[in-house]
C-alpha cells in the first residue's frame, strides 16, 4: 500500500541544498546510480548550464489519490517521438521498468516530436490525476504553464534527459545527460586526435548536423562544440538533421553540394550520422581513420559502434539513454517522503574508434 504524506504539493515542497555546500552529483552508471563527489578541480563538474547549479534535494509534501486503481503507483510519460535509435533504447528502458509487476501503472505517449501534442499530453495526465508525470521535453521553452497547472494539481514532475528553461521550482527533479560536456568532450577528443596525427597546426573546415532546433541536447552539444574550436579551425555550417537519418542525409548532401574542402563532419547523433556517411559515400567520397572527412557523432549506440568498427565513424560521444530505474528510484523515494537530488547526471564516456571492436559486445544498447 502506497503510503501518502501530507496534503498540499509541489508548491510547498522543502527545498534543500545538501552536504557540504559542494555541488556533488549522482550518475546513473551501469551498475545503477553512483554518488560523485566534487573534488573542487572544477573538472567534469564544471560546465556552463544547469550542470553548475547547486544540487539541491526535495521531498514529495503531498498528496492526492490517482483516479487509476490499487496500489499501483500511475506515471505518465511524454516521450519526445520515435526519431532514433538512442530514443527507442530509452523508451524501452522505461518501458521495462514501469511494469505492472514493480508496482506502477504507466502510460507512454509518443509525442512523435510535435511540442503542442507533449503539452496536451502533459494536461491529459492532469486530467487523468495519475500520480507523477514523467517529462522529456522536446524543446526548452514553453512548458511553464502547463507545468504550472500540474503543480496546482499537485501532481509531480519529474523531467528527463533534456532540459527546460522553466523554473526549477515547477518540477521536482531532472535526471540527463550534460550535453554541454558532451560537445566540448567532443571538441576535446579532435584537438588530441589532430595532435596525434601530427595535423594540429593544419586548417580544418567543419560541417555540423545539429539536432532538433532548440533542444537542450542540440543546443548543449552545440554550445560545448564551438566555444571550444581550435583557432585554426573554421566552421564553415550548422543545419538541423533534426536527429534522424534522412535529415542526416539531407543535410550532408546540401553540405557536398555547397562545399567543396569539408575536412570534419560532426553529427549531433548516430542516425544523422548514418544518413551522412550514405551522402558521403554516395558522393564518392569517403570518412572514419582512413577516409576523406573526419566523422564524429554523438549517442554510442551499439549501431554508431559498428559504424567505427566498419571504419566510418571516428569518435563516438555517449549519451546514455538507460534512465528508466534511477527514475523508478526516484518515485520509489518520493512515494516514501524521502529526499532526492534536484539534478542527477546520467554517466557518459567518449569511445574513439580504436577502441570500438573490443568495447562493442558490451554495449547495453
Ligand atoms: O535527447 C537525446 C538525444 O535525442 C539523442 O542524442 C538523440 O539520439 C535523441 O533523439
Amino acid at each position: 500500500m502506497r503510503k501518502r504524506l501530507l496534503a498540499a504539493l509541489t508548491c510547498s515542497m522543502m527545498v534543500l541544498v545538501t552536504g557540504c555546500g559542494n555541488d556533488d552529483m549522482t550518475v546513473l552508471t551501469p551498475n545503477g546510480p553512483a554518488l560523485i563527489k566534487d573534488d573542487g578541480s572544477g573538472s567534469s563538474n564544471s560546465v556552463s548550464t544547469k550542470a553548475t547549479q547547486k544540487t539541491t534535494t526535495t521531498t514529495k509534501t503531498d498528496t492526492k489519490k490517482s483516479s487509476g486503481s490499487s496500489d499501483l503507483v500511475h506515471v505518465g510519460f511524454a516521450q519526445v517521438g520515435s526519431e532514433s535509435d538512442w530514443r527507442l533504447a530509452q523508451t524501452d528502458s522505461m518501458k521495462s521498468t514501469f511494469t505492472e509487476g514493480n508496482g506502477y501503472q504507466f502510460d507512454f505517449v509518443d509525442c512523435n516530436n510535435d511540442q503542442q501534442k507533449q503539452v496536451e499530453t502533459i494536461q491529459k495526465f492532469i486530467d487523468d490525476k495519475v500520480d507523477y508525470i514523467v517529462l522529456d521535453p522536446i524543446v526548452e521553452d514553453g512548458y511553464d504553464d502547463v507545468l504550472k497547472k500540474a503543480q496546482d494539481a499537485g501532481i509531480p514532475v519529474i523531467v528527463v534527459d533534456r532540459n527546460i528553461s522553466a523554473s526549477d521550482s515547477l518540477y521536482t527533479c531532472w535526471v540527463g545527460s550534460n550535453f554541454v560536456k558532451e560537445g566540448e568532450d567532443a571538441a576535446k577528443w579532435l584537438k588530441e586526435y589532430l595532435a596525434s596525427e601530427g595535423r594540429d597546426s593544419e586548417s580544418l573546415n567543419i560541417v555540423t548536423i545539429s539536432g532538433t532546433t532548440g533542444a537542450s541536447a542540440q543546443l548543449g552539444r552545440s554550445e560545448g562544440f564551438n566555444n571550444n574550436m581550435a583557432g585554426n579551425w573554421t566552421l564553415l555550417d550548422e543545419q538541423s538533421g533534426d536527429f534522424n537519418e534522412d535529415g542526416g542525409r539531407a543535410v550532408m548532401t546540401a553540405f557536398l553540394a555547397q562545399y567543396d574542402d569539408i575536412d570534419v563532419v560532426v553529427c549531433q547523433n548516430d542516425n544523422e550520422a548514418y544518413g551522412a556517411i550514405d551522402a558521403i559515400q554516395n558522393a564518392g567520397k569517403s570518412c572514419g581513420p582512413n577516409g576523406d572527412m573526419i566523422m564524429i557523432s554523438f549517442d554510442a549506440t551499439k549501431g554508431g559502434f559498428e559504424r567505427m568498427v566498419a571504419g566510418e565513424i571516428n569518435v563516438d560521444v555517449e549519451c546514455n539513454p538507460l534512465e528508466g530505474p534511477l527514475v523508478s528510484e526516484l518515485i520509489q523515494k518520493l512515494e516514501k517522503g524521502e529526499t532526492v537530488d534536484k539534478i542527477q547526471y546520467v554517466e557518459e564516456g567518449v569511445y574513439p574508434a580504436d577502441t570500438a571492436a573490443d568495447i562493442i559486445d558490451s554495449r547495453a544498447y
